[in-house]
């Protein structure tokens, strides 16, 4: 028996992202429906009607369709108070009611909640309905896959990588000369300013999303595919990276759009008008280990920006080659993971005409093209819930990961200095372009 608590079940998360990942699971038979109880728990007045209008109105499916009848049943609201204990308690009775006394009940509280009401949450659970032996588990945001889809790829970077002696024979100073994990997003931050003007974009972003992206890059290979050695090498590559520096770092701030169509983030509702919050980072960090010394990682982020990209890029070390001089050779290896999922490798050919010369071509996997007939896509709450469900941690960050994530980030939290400004819909600060060719050593190479 799976018993599935959502804390802030009258909430934006939990409509459009936590019950219709439950519903997919439950739909595709995932788990065992018979099996599966839903409790969505807030402290609203919300009528029956009104809590099954939240939990299938982004399912996707017609109102009327069996399935989410049948979802419906196997979910229920619960009205309380997040620092009651009494309301925990009458909670656990709810629970126990449908677990009958199954020893083998597993119970999952998932908080879509603000983080101000994680303590008291955490805390209640631990006093009133924790199970011992492993039966209890507590899911705080934020997913590992980007809110995003499908985060496949950076789930498959490492197996690349370690599957591949290849290819991952080229993931080191010797052949790297620098890497860019850049998230750019064209989205701003409408609709949560309150959180993201404490917060910022290093703790919104860097901290959390872009230092997986670092972990599965640039992590040694792990011992075995167990989550516990996977993450040990994840952290250990952590523990190694120097923090980022004040001095190798770029905040912006954007303003409203060119054709002033488009509000500045100090014109959004609640922002106050001397706010210096950073909606813009770029920052480079270096590794203390063999594999990694010497190798800028140039990190990039931004709401409001010209475009949608996610992507991890190695810039190989040009090299003398017979063929051609340092300067000129194509040298890079992108890992792509939004708008499109693909892997392309740029590679010299001998242009095919008679007169010969060079010609750069791309080895490429493109997921939707290549591997359309077992490409299944699915979205990174579904996959969460499936392993959380299952007990497998991968997708889950480890105590000891967040902590190490938070000391290399912990330097640059928030701009001292005001913060360069960008316009809505452009590609960064001006200075960034200066900025890449610096720390990636752009000018060695023909890519810009
Ligand atoms: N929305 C997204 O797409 C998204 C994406 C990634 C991460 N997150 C994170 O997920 C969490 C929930 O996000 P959300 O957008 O669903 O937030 P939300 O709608 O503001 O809050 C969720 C629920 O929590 C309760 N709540 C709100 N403020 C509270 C307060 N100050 N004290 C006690 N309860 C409060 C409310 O329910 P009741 O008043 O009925 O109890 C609300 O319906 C946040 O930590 C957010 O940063 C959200």
């Amino acid at each position: 028996m799976i018993s599935f608590v959502v804390f802030g079940a009258s909430g934006d998360l939990a409509a459009k992202k936590t019950f219709p990942a439950l519903f997919q699971l439950f739909k595709k038979k995932a788990i065992e429906r018979d099996q599966f109880r839903i409790i969505g728990f807030a402290r609203s007045n919300l009528s029956n009607a009104d809590f099954e209008n939240i939990i299938s109105m982004h399912s996707g499916e017609e109102q009327g369709s069996t399935v989410l009848k049948s979802f419906r049943q196997h979910s229920e609201y619960f009205r309380g108070n997040y620092s009651d204990k009494a309301s925990f308690e009458k909670l656990n009775e709810k629970l126990k009611s449908y677990e009958e006394q199954d020893k083998s009940v597993l119970r999952i509280f998932y908080l879509a909640v603000p983080p101000s009401v994680f303590f008291d949450v955490c805390s209640n659970i631990h006093k009133t309905t924790y199970l011992p032996n492993n039966r209890t588990r507590i899911i705080v945001e934020k997913p590992f896959g980007m809110d995003y889809d499908s985060a496949d790829m950076i789930m498959n970077l490492p197996i690349m990588r370690f599957m591949n002696p290849g290819i991952d024979a080229m993931f080191n100073h010797e052949h790297v000369e620098s890497v860019e994990i850049f998230m750019k997003e064209s989205g701003t931050c409408e609709g949560r300013e309150g959180y993201f003007n404490s917060n910022g974009v290093v703790r919104d972003v860097l901290q959390n999303h872009l230092m997986q992206l670092f972990s599965a890059v640039a992590m040694d290979p792990p011992r075995s595919a167990d989550a516990s050695d996977i993450r040990n090498a994840k952290v250990k590559l952590l523990q190694a990276a120097k923090p980022f520096r004040r001095e190798d770092t770029l905040f912006g701030q954007y303003v409203k759009s060119a054709d002033g169509s488009k509000k500045g983030y100090l014109d959004l509702k609640g922002i106050p008008e001397d706010s210096n919050t950073a909606t813009f980072v770029a920052s480079t960090l270096y590794v203390d280990n063999e594999r990694w010394k010497g190798v800028p990682f140039v990190f990039v982020t931004g709401k409001a920006l010209n475009e949608n990209d996610v992507h991890v890029s190695l810039h190989l070390r040009p090299k003398d080659m017979p063929y051609q001089s340092k300067g000129n050779q194509s040298r890079l290896v992108t890992f792509s993971i939004q708008p499109k999922e693909y892997v392309a490798f740029d590679c010299l050919i001998k242009r095919p005409t008679m007169a010969g010369g060079l010609h750069t071509a791309e080895l490429k996997i493109d997921y939707d093209k290549d591997l359309e007939d077992v490409y299944q896509k699915y979205d990174a709450y579904e996959a969460l819930f499936y392993d959380a469900i299952k007990g497998n941690p991968t997708r889950f960050v480890r105590s000891d990961e967040v902590e190490a994530g938070w000391r290399i980030v912990n330097n640059i939290l928030d701009p001292k200095e005001p913060c360069e400004k960008y316009t809505f819909g452009s590609a960064g600060p001006k200075q960034l372009r200066e900025y890449l060719h610096k720390y990636l050593y752009l000018e060695t190479s023909k890519k810009t």
